[in-house]
């Protein structure tokens, strides 16, 4: 067997503490706890660019570790947690952050508390949290109520928060925004996301800037900034409406959020960037959803193709220039939540058929 040079080989991915080290809040007496996140593929999408007329990309953070982009700022907060002296970590979630936080404290030797809304979360979510020994609390009532119970714990037990309150964890996912500008070479026209409660798009404004600023007189690695485009659940939008909701309600369950912790920073990314946050249904998210598995080959759960039902939408209704260059961030795995996406198709009827090729083929329409 022909034996491959180290050189040629691809360079192994260190995670996105070693990888970003210089931009982030660690020293080098940090622990580094780390399950080599981030280094995600930017795939380019041709059914979305031969739609919109667009370059488009997709950021896919479903093959992170835990299989969502939470895992880069965990890593972080859980680094930080170790070094401050921590024994266990809290946190709310509507489920992909508490499988991250499972995953990075059992790893650190930290006890995860995970307060989740009752009944609101996926199956394979709640397995996650179990498996990776997570002191589960299942809260009457939904994630807003679980956040608000994490912070009083946190404040008053000696417990640290990781949810995206903590500044630690915009830091470490802000770093998605520096792979796209290495990937790309720039930033993009137009980046777009999910929003729910509201710390991804913080975190991807916060990375745009500093890789665009200089710092004294060195340029940084990207020339501009993109426009921000976030996309809520039609029944989850506070920023839609201006105002929390009091009883969100979607199918894309991990953003029924209504009343976002990152209101403040995540307004700003819109503005500042001229961008902008607005809500679909989730007939068109599922629709997104189908579309992205069917035609670009990718499997996202839910809440992860609210942007790309964005995307879709702005572009029927001629609301997109065509031209641009255009990057979609796709947040989690589909096998995330395996019941929402098999219940569009309805009853699955497949071929029943021998085992036997020429009766196969029959029926399998080959022959
Ligand atoms: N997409 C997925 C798959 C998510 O899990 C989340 C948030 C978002 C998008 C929205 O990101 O909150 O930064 O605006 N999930 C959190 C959780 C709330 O608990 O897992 P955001």
């Amino acid at each position: 067997m022909a034996v491959v040079p180290a050189a040629t080989r691809s360079r192994l991915w260190r995670g996105v503490i070693e990888e970003f080290r210089d931009r982030l809040p660690v020293s080098s007496t940090t622990p580094v706890v780390t399950l080599r996140e981030g280094g995600t593929p930017l795939l380019p999408a041709p059914w979305l660019s031969e739609q919109t007329g667009c370059d488009v990309h997709l950021k896919v953070e479903g093959v992170n570790p835990t299989g969502s982009f939470k895992d880069r700022g965990m890593t972080v907060a859980v680094s930080k947690a170790v070094e401050q002296g921590a024994e266990a970590v809290v946190c709310a979630s509507t489920g992909n952050t508490s499988a991250s936080a499972a995953a990075y404290a059992v790893r650190a030797g930290l006890r995860p508390i995970v307060l989740l809304p009752d009944g609101k979360i996926s199956g394979p979510k709640l397995a996650q949290a179990v498996v990776h020994g997570g002191i589960i609390a299942s809260v009457e009532g939904n994630f807003d109520d679980c956040l608000r119970l994490a912070r009083e714990l946190a404040d008053t037990y000696p417990v640290a928060l990781v949810n995206s309150v903590n500044a630690f964890r915009l830091a470490g996912q802000k770093t998605a925004a520096f792979e796209v500008v290495d990937d790309l070479g720039d930033a993009p026209d137009v980046h777009v996301l999910p929003v729910g409660n509201a710390g991804n798009i913080s975190a991807y404004w916060m990375g745009y800037r500093e890789y665009a600023a200089d710092a004294g007189d060195v340029p940084g690695p990207a020339t501009r900034r993109p426009r921000m485009w976030g996309f809520q659940a039609a029944g989850a939008a506070p920023f839609v409406h201006g105002g929390p909701v009091s009883s969100p309600e979607t199918v894309a369950s991990a953003i029924r959020i209504g009343n976002p912790a990152s209101w403040d920073l995540a307004i700003a990314a819109r503005d500042e960037s001229g961008g902008l946050i607005d809500a679909m249904t989730d007939e068109q998210i599922l629709a997104a959803q189908q579309e992205l598995s069917g035609r670009e080959g990718l499997f996202v759960e839910p809440a992860s193709a609210a942007g790309v039902a964005g995307l879709l939408h702005y572009s029927r209704t001629g609301r997109l220039d065509g031209g641009q260059r255009i990057v979609v961030t796709v947040t989690g795995h589909g096998l995330k939540d395996v019941d929402t996406a098999s219940a569009y198709y309805g009853e699955i009827r497949p071929y029943v058929v021998p085992a036997d090729a020429s009766a196969a083929a029959a029926a399998l329409g080959l022959a």
